[in-house]
């Protein structure tokens, strides 16, 4: 089976595009397909089944890229460390506490929007994801810390971002997209770090000597540490992770939306009509989730193309196999849902932005890794509970108060990177359809 496999090389030096390159090579090669990246030879495996068998088997572990960030957090550690860390993590994202979050996103939400108000006003041009990566940073800290002032979310963003940017640029290597070595790049993410760090330690600080009542998530990091069951490095890692996995993945995940909801009238009024029909006069609560039926196929056709975690990469532990090819110790292997959510025999006219392909009837006998923007098995994402009440309520309440205008026939190219980036952004202007609550 290996030695039919044909290998190659993806030039991307004139490629602006990594994730149509690896289409298009799945679309002369078949399922499987074998390149030799800057980071050594990789196995790309498109197949639901393939998905599954790697997803669910541990030998299939992390690589180290994202431990110069998040240390030993959830998201960059493995094996037995893992699992005692996602055990004690899990509970805190039990839909019951989850669902009391509701009130913060949309008191933050509003909170962007008046700002809006002002600045749209003069109709000046804002750019959707950096507005969306402040939004979610700021509701990610708050479920976090409880109530977090400003000035520590707009230190925060930037700092983030240049983190972001730093780790998406040194993972984009697995796709052959050249690495730019600049000195200048690598301090910036040194003192990025630094603003991370400073923030959070102050931030944990404060919780620790406000009441435990106001505290959010990390409550319970800092009683296992009380309890000496984790460092106070272990706490800091854990919170970073949450920090940088729970805020621009989600913020992408809406500038995706808006920018298709943009390129589809026909969708955009439906669901207009959905939301001013649901919520009528009210400001939108958890519990009208449920109504919004048409909002959700949305954002899953949205993540289905668009998937802002677009690949998964694992290294063989020992040797294995999957579907019969022999991945040596050490190998890469890699998931991609941004292929795999394009996959013809799941997808019929796989491009095309088509939301009712998530009605309940026909979803029910979809493979479960035809999509899967969460992953899935061991490492499935432990906050799916909360972007799925998040990501809803501020898209109902942008539709209810804005109709958003962004300029057409921008072909745009996402680069994979650790969350589905876009060099160009997403530049908009705002106009308000309805006014906003009072304060
Ligand atoms: C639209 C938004 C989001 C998407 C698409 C998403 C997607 C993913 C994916 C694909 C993974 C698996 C990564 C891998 O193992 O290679 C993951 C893991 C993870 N996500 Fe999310 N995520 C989102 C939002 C969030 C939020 C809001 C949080 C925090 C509250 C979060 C926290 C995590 C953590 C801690 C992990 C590691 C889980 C583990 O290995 O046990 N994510 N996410």
């Amino acid at each position: 089976m290996l030695a039919s496999l044909p290998q190659t090389t993806p030039s991307l030096e004139a490629e602006p595009d990594p994730l149509g390159h690896l289409l298009k090579m799945i679309h002369e090669q078949g399922d499987i397909v074998r390149y030799h990246s800057g980071y050594g030879l990789v196995h790309l495996f498109n197949h639901p089944d393939h998905v599954q068998a790697i997803v669910q088997n541990a030998n299939f572990e992390r690589t180290a890229l994202m431990r110069m960030v998040l240390g030993d957090g959830l998201l960059a550690s493995d094996g037995r460390y893992w699992q005692q860390q996602r055990r004690l993590l899990q509970p805190s994202f039990h839909e019951k506490c989850i669902h009391g979050f509701g009130h913060v996103i949309v008191q933050s939400t509003l909170g962007m929007l008046r700002r809006w108000e002002k600045e749209g006003a003069t109709g000046e041009v804002l750019e959707l994801c950096a507005e969306a990566r402040r939004l979610t940073l700021e509701i990610i800290l708050s479920v976090l810390f409880g109530e977090v002032p400003q000035e520590d979310v707009v230190r925060m963003v930037d700092a983030a971002q240049v983190i972001m940017a730093h780790v998406g640029d040194l993972s984009d290597v697995v796709f052959n997209v050249p690495l730019i070595i600049d000195p200048q790049l690598r301090e910036r993410f040194l003192s990025a770090m630094e603003v991370m760090d400073s923030i959070v330690a102050e931030l944990t600080q404060k919780a620790e000597s406000g009441p435990r009542s106001a505290r959010g998530i990390v409550s319970s990091l800092l009683q296992a540490r009380d309890e000496g069951v984790l460092t106070a490095r272990q706490v800091r890692d854990e919170i970073v992770t949450m920090i940088i996995a729970g805020h621009e993945t989600t913020a992408i995940a809406l500038s995706w939306a808006m920018a298709l909801l943009s390129a589809h009238a026909d969708v955009y009024e439906r669901l207009v009509e959905e939301v001013d029909r649901v919520l009528d006069s009210r400001t939108p609560v958890v519990d009208d989730l449920s109504q919004l039926t048409y909002l959700r196929m949305v954002l899953d056709e949205s993540m289905r193309l668009y998937p802002p975690v677009s690949v998964a990469v694992r290294q063989a532990v020992k040797e294995d196999t999957v579907a019969g090819v022999r991945i040596p110790a050490g190998g890469l292997v890699l998931v991609c849902s941004f292929t795999t959510h394009r996959h013809p025999d799941f997808w019929r006219e796989p491009e095309r932005f088509d939301p009712e392909r998530f009605l309940p009837e026909r979803s029910r006998d979809r493979h479960r890794y035809a999509f899967f923007p969460f992953l899935g098995g061991r490492h499935q994402c432990i906050g799916q509970g909360l972007v799925m009440i998040e990501a809803p309520l501020i898209l109902a309440l942008l539709l209810k108060h804005v109709k958003m205008h962004m300029p057409s026939g921008i072909r745009r190219y996402p680069l994979p990177g650790t969350a589905l980036r876009l060099k160009e952004g997403f530049p908009i202007t705002v106009e308000f359809r309805k006014p906003l609550p009072a304060c």
